[in-house]
C-alpha cells in the first residue's frame, strides 16, 4: 500500500522541544529537536485503513556516538522499543523501521526517550 509521510513539524504532531532547521537534509520545513531528557517526546497522529500490524519508518539523526533509546507508545501503551544509533553527524539522516500495532482510523504513536540524552533529532515517520 502507499505510504503517508507525517512530518514532525506538522500539526497535529507534537514535539516537546523545538522545531529546528539548522541541520541540512531534513524533509519538509524542519525537524523535532526534543529536549534532552526522558520527559520529552515526539508524537505523531497516524491513520490506518484497517486494524493490524504496520511498518513505521522513522527518519532521524543522532550526531553523538551514543545510541538514544526510546519506548514506542501507541495509543498510550508501550508496544516496543527502539534504539537510535549514532549516525555520524547531525546532518546525516538514517531511517529506522519499526513494527507497530494500529487500530483502524486515527492512532497516536509517541517516541518516548528512556535515557537522559532524550531523542535523536526526528524528521518524519512514513507509515
Ligand atoms: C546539538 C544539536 C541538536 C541536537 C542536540 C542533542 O545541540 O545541534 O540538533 O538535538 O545536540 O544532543 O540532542
Ligand atoms: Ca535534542
Amino acid at each position: 500500500a502507499a505510504t503517508t509521510r507525517y512530518e514532525a513539524e506538522a500539526s497535529p504532531a507534537v514535539c516537546t522541544g523545538t522545531i529546528d532547521s539548522n541541520w541540512a537534509g531534513f524533509s519538509g520545513s524542519g525537524f523535532c529537536n526534543g529536549d534532552n531528557g526522558t520527559s520529552a517526546y515526539a508524537q505523531f497522529t497516524v491513520n490506518a485503513s484497517a486494524a493490524g500490524t504496520a511498518t513505521l519508518k522513522v527518519r532521524f539523526a543522532n550526531g553523538t556516538t551514543s545510541a538514544r533509546a526510546a519506548n514506542i507508545v501507541v495509543n498510550g501503551s508501550t508496544t516496543g522499543t527502539a534504539s537510535f544509533e549514532g549516525t555520524g553527524a547531525w546532518d546525516t539522516w538514517a531511517t529506522k523501521t519499526l513494527t507497530v500495532p494500529l487500530r483502524s482510523g486515527s492512532n497516536t504513536v509517541r517516541l518516548s526517550p528512556t535515557t537522559s540524552g532524550g531523542l535523536p533529532n526526528i524528521d518524519y515517520v512514513d507509515v
